[in-house]
């Protein structure tokens, strides 16, 4: 019984830390596991997939200057929810991620 309640109890607190990982996953990791296939991990797009898609650099001047603009993190919010590029990689992730990688493009294409 004892044995029970100890395993119980550990599960409890492996789910506890995983769910907490999850949570503290922050945009950077996201970007990379979600969007940096197409956009590269530096936002150049500079990847076979990015090239095919035919997706422009975060730091080309004219986008820089709109993913760093005061509302930047709504416009990407929503272009990744209605760009058709956006068809598979938009229901990977909640609004709540996305938020947070919102703001990791930001910053992102505010670094040369
Ligand atoms: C399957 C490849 C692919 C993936 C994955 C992808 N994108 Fe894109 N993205 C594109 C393409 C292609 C464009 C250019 C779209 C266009 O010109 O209409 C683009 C454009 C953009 C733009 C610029 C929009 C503008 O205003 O011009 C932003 C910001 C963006 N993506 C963010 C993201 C984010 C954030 C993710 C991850 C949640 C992501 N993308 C995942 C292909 C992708």
């Amino acid at each position: 019984m004892r044995k029970w309640i100890a395993l119980g109890a550990s599960v409890l607190l492996l789910a506890a830390l995983t769910s907490g990982r999850v949570a503290a996953a922050d945009g950077k990791e996201l970007f990379n596991n979600v969007c940096a296939a197409c956009h590269g991990e530096t936002g150049n797009a500079d990847t076979k997939k990015g090239k095919a898609a035919k997706a422009k650099s975060f730091h080309e001047p004219e986008l820089a200057a709109k993913l760093t603009a005061a509302d930047s993190e709504a416009v990407i919010t929503k272009n990744v929810r209605t760009n058709k590029k956006h068809k598979n990689v938009t229901k990977k992730v909640t609004d709540e991620e996305l938020a947070s990688i919102a703001a990791y493009v930001k910053v992102l294409a505010a670094t040369p």
